[in-house]
């Protein structure tokens, strides 16, 4: 039994807990959240689960062999660095931080530690993407030329989420800009574009909530990524892979594919998926799934935080070419020790 202690019982966390608690070789042994009433009604799921507010004396206590980091972005350096020092595997939530260097600083103090971590890139894992991948791999398609991810999301997150997320490119894209990075290999130019024309008050804190951003990979392959902050229709979550020979494509997703055809409308069905935590229930558990697989194996698998820097590298990227309004080139970059 892999013995886990949950950081942060919010909407993440909650479904990191629930998986835990699900999984057969998963026990959870903590739960911390500074808000004592948010961790104690996640722990009214566990009832042997330990409580604490103080999330350092979780993510190294002696009955934990793994954390979860899904806490606020600015408090997850911290936690991997204690749980790494302490022995402690860990799975991070997207973004490792939100300033580079002290991502890249994480990175190196892991590496040089031998520690064990894997970030929380879950569309890695949902198991349409998952196909399209092998596939990609297989030359199903031949030579991939495009990609093209479109990703919205249902409705604005809270305003304060949004004043600490560090801008939806950092916060949103970031997942995106993995996906592009897992499919077409190290990107070598960021172009971005982008716009305020949800809500204004979106623009008051500074962000946008609507953008583009063309990644050119080494390959040559181009990856195009819509996104916005909110979508009329549900969560809209498609997927392209363009290649010589074909193409493979991931559409939305829907609870039941029960279709209504009345006098007036042809084929109508239910709303897609709501949210992230419905349309990606499935790579979650396939996420911890090949975190604790890897744990039991002593080989923590990707996505890892080499992948979480290069990735926040690339949202640093498109923020800045957003704001100078031209490419932006791509450095070469290898995980430490290589
Ligand atoms: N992979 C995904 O699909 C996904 C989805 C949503 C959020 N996230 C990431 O997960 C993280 C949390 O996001 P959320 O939406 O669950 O936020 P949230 O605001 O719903 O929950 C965060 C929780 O962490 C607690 N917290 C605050 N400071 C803490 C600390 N120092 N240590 C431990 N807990 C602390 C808060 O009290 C709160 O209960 C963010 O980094 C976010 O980017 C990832």
């Amino acid at each position: 039994m892999i013995r886990i202690a949950v950081v942060g019982a919010g909407r993440i966390g909650s479904i990191h807990t629930q998986n835990v608690l699900a999984a057969p070789q998963t026990t959870l042994t903590w739960l911390a959240d500074p808000n004592i009433e948010a961790a104690n009604r996640l722990a009214q799921q566990a009832p042997h689960v330990r409580v604490t507010t103080e999330p350092v004396e979780a993510a190294t206590a002696a009955d934990v062999d793994a954390v979860i980091v899904a806490s606020p972005t600015p408090t997850h350096v911290d936690l991997i660095k204690a749980a790494v020092a302490a022995g402690k595997a860990v799975l991070c939530e997207k973004p490792i931080d939100l300033d580079l260097d002290r991502a890249r600083d994480c990175l190196v103090y892991v590496a040089a530690r031998g520690g064990r971590a894997m970030m929380g890139f879950n569309r890695r894992f949902d198991p349409t993407f998952a196909e399209i991948h092998t596939a990609v791999g297989q030359g199903r398609i031949g030579k991939v030329e495009q990609l093209t991810i479109i990703s919205r999301d249902l409705d604005l997150a809270p305003l304060d989420y949004l004043t600490s997320s560090g801008g939806m490119f950092r916060d949103m894209t970031i997942h995106d800009l993995d996906m592009a990075r897992w499919f077409l290999g190290p990107i070598t130019e960021v172009q971005a574009t982008g716009q305020n024309i949800i809500d204004p008050r979106v623009g008051d804190i500074g962000d946008i909530d609507a953008g583009v951003v063309v990644a050119t990979a080494e390959s040559g392959a181009v990856a195009t990524i819509v996104n916005a902050r909110r979508c009329a229709f549900g969560y809209d979550q498609r997927l392209e892979v363009f290649g010589s020979s074909g193409m493979l494509q991931a559409a939305n997703q829907a609870p039941t594919t029960v279709r209504t055809t009345l006098a007036h409308s042809t084929d109508a069905g239910p709303r897609y998926e709501e949210f992230f935590l419905q349309r990606y229930a499935a790579s979650y558990r396939r996420e911890l799934d090949a975190f604790v697989s890897g744990i039991a194996a002593d080989a923590v698998p990707p996505p890892s935080l080499f992948d979480g820097v290069a990735a926040l590298e690339l949202a640093d990227a498109a923020q800045t070419s957003l704001g100078k309004r031209g490419a932006v080139a791509i450095p070469p970059s290898e995980p430490p020790g290589t």
